[in-house]
């Protein structure tokens, strides 16, 4: 999701200055060795180990692809790329397949039993480790209700908010791979839709703390839905991890705001107009509504009746998604970023191991344990910092009376420790055998401008509207409480003026990294989202549409594998066990590219109802329909082992 822009999230205004001295971001730091047991594939045998998979040949062997503006998917010559599962289709619910209507005349009902729109993190469930069966999950982000609807936002109706809803959460499908191509099987009793209207449970110490308290749920323990989810990350116990990301700008909230309601950039009049007809989303009514979004969730994909479940140990957050590694004594520790601009990266330490079992086995193990927020220093050494009540100044006096209001309040929290504002954090990819993280950093235009922080050694540029990559190796496993860091890449155009924004590619150029997955071979993949209007821009002059290459950490090598249709973000990647199949995520296919009309520098999220077509019509390209989000399956022609 786009969203360097006016109205959304730059609400970090705490006094816990930037210790870090300005540096040279060419400088090149050398980690020391490498570190780590693998464990994660012992408990989970489709997540491959780099080990296993060995890997002494050259990692990236594909031809590269060229920037395109081409209203199309493409991939490298000898590698197809087939869309499936758009947003309308029916994911399989028995007796409940309603058709997509092209006009996008389908009613709430329907979308609730149909795949959402705005498809994000995704991952491959295998049925007993095959790599031609299983079950994908994926995110639906946000709507475009220009093209959810037939008049879009006019008209604005009870049910136009129910389809919209219905059209966000998580979608679980079961998918085969037959007669030479990926399908939905319909019907399947795996198939089934999470939406902002399907109970959760809260699970960890914010659970049921008078802040999750409401009108509805005055014991505080379930919440109704999951919102903006962003980014996925997959379990060694074989569990869905999704993280509510821009889940504050749904509320509408009062003329004057409190001072934790401006930390959390609640804004006024909420985007999605959903307080007029949904009061749970009116925070001047029901303002503890606001507290129980912005929580990483947990799905059990092969258990249709189990309760999904907000793991609030792992801290509140604008989170982009959740990643984990496990320590040598087999604890989970998950890593996460809160994509806002200046805001924050954790990771959160078990206190227990993963026990053998599965899902159930583990059902409570995201429920107990350490939440940390992380400051980089400017000698490229690092600290993770415990959010821990009564530790620190993190007590009653300074508001934080308990271990659910430091949760609740993570933000604050990670302030009072002085904890380093980030270039917006969004995915992180994880080499288990080398105990190394890398981050995303997707960009932030507000670095170093008046009344905002300056640069660090961190996000050393200046307006920084290209992004990098980050990267640090724990010091001795991963529940170390230090690291050391440096970057991994600065993205940018070398064409360009400005020496900031060139960045220090070696290979294919691209700006704003998002999505990233480092696969069992050991290739990195980067996935891009420049915002649809600033496209063809100043600085964003050549990238072409959103795309997906791949990095070989160990040379720093670049080189592009896909590139997107016109107006869409690139988000989202899973791969089958054997890596023959790539699943990845087309998100907004057609979003305007032009700014908005209004004369704010607000993009334009949705599409004019009278033109859905305007910008692309990926991907069916029906004369009367509309551009839908879709996933991608890609593979090899030859049948080969994916970036090979
Ligand atoms: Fe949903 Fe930060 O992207
Ligand atoms: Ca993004
Ligand atoms: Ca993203």
């Amino acid at each position: 999701m786009p969203k360097d822009f006016e109205r959304m999230e730059d609400s970090n205004r705490s006094a816990n200055l930037s210790i870090h001295d300005i540096s040279d971001p060419a400088r090149r730091v050398l980690l020391l060795g490498s570190l780590g047991a693998l464990t994660v594939g012992a408990l989970a045998p489709w997540l491959a180990s780099r080990a296993a998979a060995g890997g002494a040949s050259p990692r990236i062997g594909f031809k590269s692809v060229a920037v395109s503006e081409k209203d199309t998917v493409i991939v490298p010559e000898g590698y197809e790329a087939v869309a499936f599962a758009a947003w309308g289709e029916p994911v399989g619910v028995q007796g409940n397949m309603p058709a997509f209507r092209w006009d996008a005349s389908n009613s709430a009902a329907d979308q609730t039993v149909q795949m959402g729109m705005h498809h994000d993190g995704i991952h491959y469930f295998p049925f007993e480790g095959s790599s031609t069966r299983g079950l994908l999950v994926m995110n639906h982000e946000y709507t475009d209700d220009g093209l959810l609807f037939p008049d879009g936002k006019k008209n604005w109706t009870a049910e136009k908010v129910l389809k919209a809803q219905a059209a966000h959460g998580v979608a679980v499908i079961e998918v085969a791979f037959s007669e030479g191509r990926w399908q939905v099987v319909r019907p399947s009793k795996y198939a089934r839709r999470y939406t902002t209207r399907t109970p959760f449970a809260i699970g960890g110490p914010a659970a049921g703390h008078a802040l999750m308290k409401t009108t509805a749920d005055p014991d505080g323990r379930t919440v109704l839905g999951t919102l903006n989810n962003c980014g996925a990350g997959l379990t060694p116990w074989g569990t869905y991890l999704s993280g509510e990301e821009n889940w504050a700008f749904y509320f509408d909230g009062p003329t004057t705001r409190d001072a934790d309601q401006a930390r959390w950039g609640l804004l006024r009049n909420g985007l999605s107009r959903w307080g007029a007809h949904d009061p749970r989303f009116d925070a001047k009514r029901h303002p503890n509504e606001f507290h129980r979004f912005g929580w990483v969730v947990e799905i059990d994909p092969y258990d249709p009746s189990s309760v999904p479940v907000k793991r609030t140990a792992l801290g509140r957050g604008a989170h982009e998604g959740a990643w984990i590694a496990t320590t040598r004594d087999g604890r989970a520790v998950v890593y996460s970023g809160q994509d806002a601009r200046f805001e924050y990266i954790h990771k959160f330490v078990s206190r227990d191991r993963i026990a053998p079992g599965g899902a159930k086995a583990n059902a409570t193990l995201l429920d107990h344990g350490t939440l940390y927020v992380a400051r980089f220093d400017a000698d490229r050494t690092g600290r993770w910092m415990q959010l821990v009540q009564g530790q620190g100044p993190l007590t009653a006096d300074n508001g934080f009376a308990d271990q659910g209001t430091v949760l609740i309040k993570s933000r604050q929290a990670s302030d009072r420790l002085g904890a380093t504002k980030m270039d917006r954090p969004e995915w992180i990819a994880i080499d288990q055998d080398a105990c190394t993280v890398y981050c995303t950093l997707t960009n932030n235009s507000r670095r170093g401008s008046p009344n905002r922080p300056d640069v660090d050694a961190a996000n050393p540029r200046a307006h920084n509207n290209m992004g990098h990559i980050i990267q640090w190796t724990e010091d001795s496993d991963f529940d170390s409480t230090t690291f050391r860091w440096k970057h991994l890449v600065l993205a940018g155009n070398p064409a360009n003026e400005r020496p900031a924004a060139r960045g220090n590619i070696r290979g294919d150029m691209f700006a704003c990294p998002d999505g990233l997955t480092l696969d069992a071979r050991g290739v990195l993949w980067i996935q891009t989202d420049i915002s649809s209007d600033e496209k063809h821009r100043g600085e964003m002059q050549g990238f072409g549409n959103n795309q997906m290459l791949a990095c070989d950490p160990a040379t720093g090598e670049v080189r592009r594998f896909l590139t997107g249709p016109v107006g869409c973000e690139i988000t989202g990647i899973a791969l089958t066990p054997d890596g023959r199949t790539m699943f990845v995520n087309i998100q907004h296919p057609g979003e305007p590219l032009s700014p908005n009309t209004d004369g704010s520098d607000v993009p334009n999220l949705h599409s004019d109802p009278a033109h859905p077509r305007r910008y692309s019509n990926w991907p069916d390209f029906n004369a009367d329909g509309r551009p839908r989000s879709a996933t991608v399956a890609i593979r090899k022609v030859d049948g080969g082992t994916i970036g090979t």
